[in-house]
């Protein structure tokens, strides 16, 4: 029986040929004056081809013309439509995402926004002052002035979006989506909301008020496009700031009816604020894969109209369970369909298990960190001109993303790996239940290596006699690193680097103490096990969490800063756990307690069970040299090449395994 996921389903004369469809990402690739490029192309196709039935432009400009130098300095492109040239741009993706029998849609968005500099009001918001929850005084470290928009500007607004849809339909879409959704990052959404709506004309105010310019922009669009075009809304079910936002009350209460009466085709429900919430949007790996979906189900039962949902579901089968549980009428998966745009394709042919899951580290989402080929300018993958012996040296992302693509170009591969288990210290990082999500791309890859015929060979230490053995025409040395443990701690009891922790997690005491601030998310792991956890290390805040992607930082300071784990000393002290020490020296580590003293000369002494040094790493690339000797072809990919992170292993194995 099929299922309903790939069940056919019609919006307003829409037919599509599944409930699948991939939803707006901005990222899509453009050239930086707004046109679309043959990069722009492929990635709509790529979606089409993969098998989604609705494929979605990310926010396009409806009007006016974007400020250039922001999007410069931002270091961001956008696609526009607010002049007829972009019509011929448009007409190709249509033309390109067609060809699968796929539907095409736009959304519109005007340049506008609290978050781009143009409100209903000017701040101060209700809780402007909270540093902690803004996105852009955490990530950018400044405020957004913010300037009120007109009633001319209102007018000149409605008709950049009527303007731009009667473009979409001409160019060949399907269909409009209208952005009200995701709080200061748009203007319709900016008005809806009365965390930023402080209007005291016709635009604010009441619901009715604040919901004026999104109904009218829609029943102008409509008078312009006709009855029979669809058209979407998409909402911010809930702005997740509270009472002091939109709620998922007001949403059912007011926004739902507001929408149907001005005579939209359907609803798609995201939540949060662009600003505030970004966990709404970017749900971020920390949250259970079920997201906000009882939201989605709360507005499908409040409303005759079709409803999307969407937010954190990567698998088929989980999509399929809210349709048939009745939680929406058809799904959006975003990034997904960027991790692997041929989800739903492989699903359909039973190649399930080769379906590459999204992590949700929010890295780029385009390109993504772990799907090389989605990247610009990446190499194709082509046939071995000469078929080769290619032996890689370790197990992790980097080494079996090697191993795939090397064995995929006809190359006969071998992988090493010293360790009991694939996965390296990425699968080390997924056993703590904050990052398990990490296991996805670990799984992938060593399903991969069965499926390519790679010839695994575990518990197997490189050695060079071990190498010579295998008398390969090409080593890729992809042995990871290891974490320095500083002298002050060496040899001192209770003492473990950060991947040895996470395989020995039973041995981890009560009182735990960090050294080094980007392990943040392994801290609050550890606080939510009820252990008490200090981190210290050297920088400021600017160096907590550091490489980790922004909304995912925003969400962990979010947790640290609000204190969201409280622990209680015995004197009765309310400290926050975990508790974080910044501009920190140690000056001495004995009888587990670590000596320690601030940039401003304060001294702290701290004990410890467990003392988890996370810090520099080195690549572990001590056989090159003497492999050099021996095989004609020597290369290095991932963290033995250069620390960094799992995008930079996932491409440098492409970048050499395309090669050889
Ligand atoms: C890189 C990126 C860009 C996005 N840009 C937009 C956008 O332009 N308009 C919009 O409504 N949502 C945007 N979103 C939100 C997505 O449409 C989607 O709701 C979100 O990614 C959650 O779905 P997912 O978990 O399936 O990715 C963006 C998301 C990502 C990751």
């Amino acid at each position: 029986m099929t299922k309903k996921i790939f069940e056919p389903f019609e919006i307003n004369g829409m037919v599509l040929k599944n409930r699948l469809g991939f939803p707006p990402l901005l990222n899509m690739p453009s050239n930086n004056d707004c046109t679309i490029n043959d990069q722009t192309i492929r990635w709509f196709e790529d979606r089409a081809k993969g098998g989604a039935g609705l494929v979605m432009t990310g926010a396009v400009v409806a009007g006016p013309e974007p400020d250039f130098a922001m999007l410069e300095m931002l270091g961001m492109t956008r696609v526009g439509l607010y002049d007829d040239k972009f019509i011929d741009g448009f007409s190709r993706i249509a033309d390109a995402v067609h060809v699968y029998g796929a539907k095409f849609g736009v959304q519109l968005e005007a340049v506008g926004g609290v978050m781009s500099g143009r409100g209903p009001s000017v701040s101060p918001y209700p809780d402007a002052e909270d540093a902690t929850d803004d996105y852009f005084k955490i990530i950018y470290s400044f405020d957004v002035p913010v300037t009120e928009i007109t009633i001319e500007e209102i007018e000149e607004a409605k008709q950049y979006f009527v303007a731009a849809a009667i473009r979409a339909k001409k160019a060949g879409a399907d269909c409009v989506e209208l952005h009200c959704a995701h709080g200061g990052a748009t203007l319709n959404c900016s008005f809806i909301s009365p965390y930023y709506n402080k209007r005291t004309d016709q635009y604010g105010g009441s619901w009715e008020n604040r919901l004026r310019l999104s109904t009218e922009i829609i029943q102008e669009m409509r008078r312009a496009v006709g009855d029979n075009y669809p058209i979407l809304v998409r909402i911010s079910s809930d702005q997740l700031v509270g009472e002091k936002g939109i709620t998922l009350q007001d949403t059912l209460k007011y926004v739902v009816p507001a929408m149907e009466r001005a005579g939209v085709d359907c609803i798609d429900v995201t939540q949060g604020d662009m600003i505030r919430s970004t966990q709404g949007i970017l749900i971020p790996m920390y949250y259970p894969w079920v997201g906000f979906m009882d939201m989605t189900a709360a507005v499908k039962k409040a409303t005759r109209l079709p409803v999307i949902g969407v937010g954190r579901i990567i698998e088929i089968d989980m999509a399929n369970r809210f349709l048939e549980e009745g939680k929406a009428d058809l799904i959006y998966m975003g990034r997904q369909l960027t991790s692997d745009p041929d989800t739903p394709k492989k699903y359909l042919e039973g190649r399930a298990d080769e379906i590459r899951h999204c992590i949700g580290c929010n890295v780029a989402c385009g390109p993504c960190p772990i799907n090389y080929e989605i990247h610009q300018a990446h190499i194709p993958l082509t046939r071995a001109e000469t078929v080769k012996r290619v032996l890689v040296i370790g197990g992790g992302v980097g080494g079996m993303e090697a191993a795939r693509i090397a064995s995929l170009r006809g190359h006969q591969v071998a992988l090493m790996e010293k360790a009991p288990a694939l996965g390296g210290m990425v699968a080390a990082l997924a056993k703590t239940p904050m990052t398990s999500e990490f296991g996805n791309i670990v799984e992938y890859l060593s399903i991969q290596m069965e499926k390519q015929n790679v010839d695994v060979r575990m518990n197997t230490e490189a050695t060079l006699d071990e190498v010579e053995k295998l008398n390969p025409d090409a080593v890729i040395l992809a042995a990871g690193s290891t974490m320095l443990i500083p002298e002050e701690a060496r040899g001192k009891p209770g003492v473990m680097d950060h991947i040895d922790a996470l395989g020995r997690m039973d041995e981890i005491g009560q009182k735990v103490v960090i050294w080094g601030l980007v392990a943040a998310d392994f801290a609050i792991s550890l606080a939510r096990e009820g252990k008490d956890v200090v981190m210290i290390g050297r920088g400021g805040v600017e160096t907590l969490a550091k490489w980790y992607s922004d909304s995912r930082k925003l969400y962990i300071l979010k947790q640290l800063t609000d204190v969201r784990l409280p622990r209680v000393t015995p004197e009765g002290e309310r400290l926050s756990n975990p508790e974080i020490l910044y501009h920190i020296t140690v000056k001495d580590i004995s009888n587990n307690e670590v000596r320690t003293v601030n940039h401003e000369g304060v001294g702290r002494v701290l004990p410890y069970d467990t003392l988890i040094i996370s810090r520099e790493r080195k690549g572990s690339d001590e056989l090159y040299e003497s492999l050099q000797r021996k095989v004609s072809e020597v290369y290095k990919v991932g963290d033995c090449a250069q620390i960094a992170q799992i995008q930079e292993a996932i491409f440098s194995a492409n970048e050499i395994a395309r090669k050889i």
